[in-house]
């Protein structure tokens, strides 16, 4: 089977690397920047090459794209390849607007095409991992959580900050918790480039109850991965960077005990175990791949199908509106 890789800038040749180790798979590297193309020619040699994506249109070899372009060309070139009916994988975010992302799922759907977004993190052990704690109900009801995802660079032009690292979050969290944001605001600043914003911090209530809170930037001294999950039973600190304990379960909380006497407030802490689960190495990028090349060769909807990337998608949006209308922005 033939796909093609659109954009092999930063990302691409990830994405490139590990569709090459999936059996029976040809592919058709595509980079406009010569210059850019001939670097990665050397890393990849076994690999054919061409600079315009519009070859692959028309190629009836070709089964399927993965397109690693910046976001601001996603839709279209996405659109051109679901119109010829070609199984299409989106980096994130899928789109720059719900509207286009709708457009996209129809597409997909009128032409019984697979569409599927890059939300890496629906790969990753730990974060599946933590799906099946909230979900097996070992945490509690799920009562806040908090993110922090910031490093230094890389700044993109053609999207923001919360363009780039918010899908990241939103997508975690909407695969742990079956709950959307009800209400959403956000706050960001202009560090660098002006119109720009590198960092943002971005508050939301959801319907379960639950509260919010994602800090993205480009402009922080080191790299942090760092979320925390608080339910009404355990605790979970998911730390991305920590090479041997990603997860941490804190058998901690508070219960309030029945008074003896009227009047009496009594508390009682709880600083219990803290357990480390065993995740396996596998890399998450491999582990999207296989499951594009599988929903291809099985006609299946991908984990993160067209919806999935709405859904995060209509939350960075109500982000952007609240930072334009400088409120808090409610469903
Ligand atoms: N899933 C993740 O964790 C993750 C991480 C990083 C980036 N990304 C996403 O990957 C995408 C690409 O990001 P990047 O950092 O690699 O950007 P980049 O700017 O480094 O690379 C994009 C490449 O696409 C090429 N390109 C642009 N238009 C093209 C066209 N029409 N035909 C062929 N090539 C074209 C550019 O020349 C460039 O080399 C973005 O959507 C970004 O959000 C995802």
């Amino acid at each position: 089977m033939k796909i093609g890789v659109i954009g092999l800038g930063y990302w691409g040749p990830n994405l490139l690397r590990n569709l090459l180790a999936i059996k029976d798979i040809e592919i058709i590297g595509c980079e406009k920047d010569k210059k850019r193309l001939e670097a990665i020619k050397t890393m990849f040699p076994n690999v054919t090459y061409i600079t315009d994506y519009k070859k692959l249109l028309n190629d009836k070899e070709i089964k399927a794209v993965v397109i690693s372009t910046p976001v601001g060309s996603h839709y279209s070139i996405a659109e051109e390849f679901l119109k010829e009916g070609k199984d299409t994988f989106v980096e994130k975010p899928m789109t720059k607007s719900s509207k286009e992302a709708e457009e996209l799922i129809k597409l997909a759907e009128d032409n019984n095409a697979v569409l599927m977004v890059g939300h890496t993190f629906e790969y990753n052990d730990a974060v599946l991992k933590i799906e099946d704690i909230i979900r097996n109900d070992e945490i509690g009801e799920v009562q806040y959580i908090t993110s922090t995802r910031v490093n230094l660079g890389i700044h993109r032009k053609d999207a923001d900050v919360l363009w780039d690292l918010a899908p990241h979050d939103f997508s975690m969290i909407f695969r742990w918790v079956d709950s959307n944001p009800v209400s959403v605001s956000a706050m960001a600043k202009e560090s660098v480039f002006k119109g720009l914003p590198d960092v943002a911090f971005i508050q939301s209530t959801f319907d379960s109850g639950m509260i919010v809170d994602i800090q993205v930037g480009w402009l922080a001294p080191s790299k942090i991965r760092e979320t925390i999950i608080v339910g009404k039973d355990k605790m979970i600190v998911y730390d991305e960077t920590n090479p041997q304990e990603k997860i941490k379960i804190y058998d901690s909380g508070v219960k309030v005990e029945d008074p003896h006497d009227y009047g009496e407030f009594l508390l009682t802490y709880r600083s219990g175990a803290i357990h480390s689960p065993k995740l396996s190495n596998r890399e998450p990028l491999r582990m999207e791949m296989n499951h594009f090349v599988e929903c291809i060769r099985e006609r299946k909807k991908p984990h993160t199908d067209g919806y999935n990337a709405l859904r995060v998608i209509k939350a960075i949006e109500m982000a952007e509106e609240s930072l334009k209308e400088k409120k808090i922005i409610t469903l």
